[in-house]
């Protein structure tokens, strides 16, 4: 079981990095340098990057849910926990709630980004670039970006107290 365990949490936290670091490159690297290129060819490589790391992103979803509910597993959590307030008041149950929750906001939140305005800023953006409402759409997409990766750091943090205990 060990071996597993150990495997399961490295899994975990392979699949952690690539969704934050690759959101953190997109929004700290590619955005900005997209800034100073040509308007269409900025637009066309971000629907491009955009499309490739919408990929990636899911399966890093599917593998950090796994992994994560097996590494709750181990350390003996099961979903009646959830619906024991003493348990989810205490300090491990409260920082696996909170991520737990985080979570869900941040699923919704690419859900929404990945599958109805990113696709539909490209849309209006090869309709009608420049335009009032595509310019809407792309800075919505752009601040529902930056909205996750702020909530992806806060992921990471509810995972060090998952681990180590809140800090106070
Ligand atoms: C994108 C979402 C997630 C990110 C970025 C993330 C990140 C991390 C990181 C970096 C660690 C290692 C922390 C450390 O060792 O200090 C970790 C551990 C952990 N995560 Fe996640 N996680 C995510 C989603 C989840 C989900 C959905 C669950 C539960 C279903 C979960 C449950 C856990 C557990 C139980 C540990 C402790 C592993 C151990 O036993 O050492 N995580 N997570």
């Amino acid at each position: 079981m060990q071996i597993l365990y150990v495997l399961s949490v490295w899994l975990h936290i392979m699949a952690a990095i690539t969704w934050v670091g690759g959101m953190l490159f997109l929004v700290l690297v590619v955005v900005p340098w997209l800034r100073r290129a040509d308007r269409v060819v900025a637009a066309g490589l971000m629907r491009d990057a955009g499309r490739r790391f919408r990929s990636v992103g899911w399966v890093c979803f599917g593998i950090v849910l796994l992994t994560g509910s097996f590494n709750l597993w181990v350390r003996g959590v099961h979903l009646r926990n959830f619906a024991d307030a003493a348990w989810r008041a205490s300090p491990f149950g409260h920082a696996v709630t909170l991520k737990l929750s985080v979570f869900i906001v941040v699923l919704a939140l690419s859900a929404l980004h990945d599958f109805r305005i990113g696709p539909a800023a490209t849309q209006a953006q090869r309709q009608a670039p420049g335009s009032p409402e595509t310019e809407r759409l792309r800075r919505l997409a752009s601040w529902m970006g930056r909205g996750n990766t702020v909530l992806a750091l806060i992921l990471v943090a509810l995972a060090v107290v998952i681990v180590r205990g809140w800090p106070w």
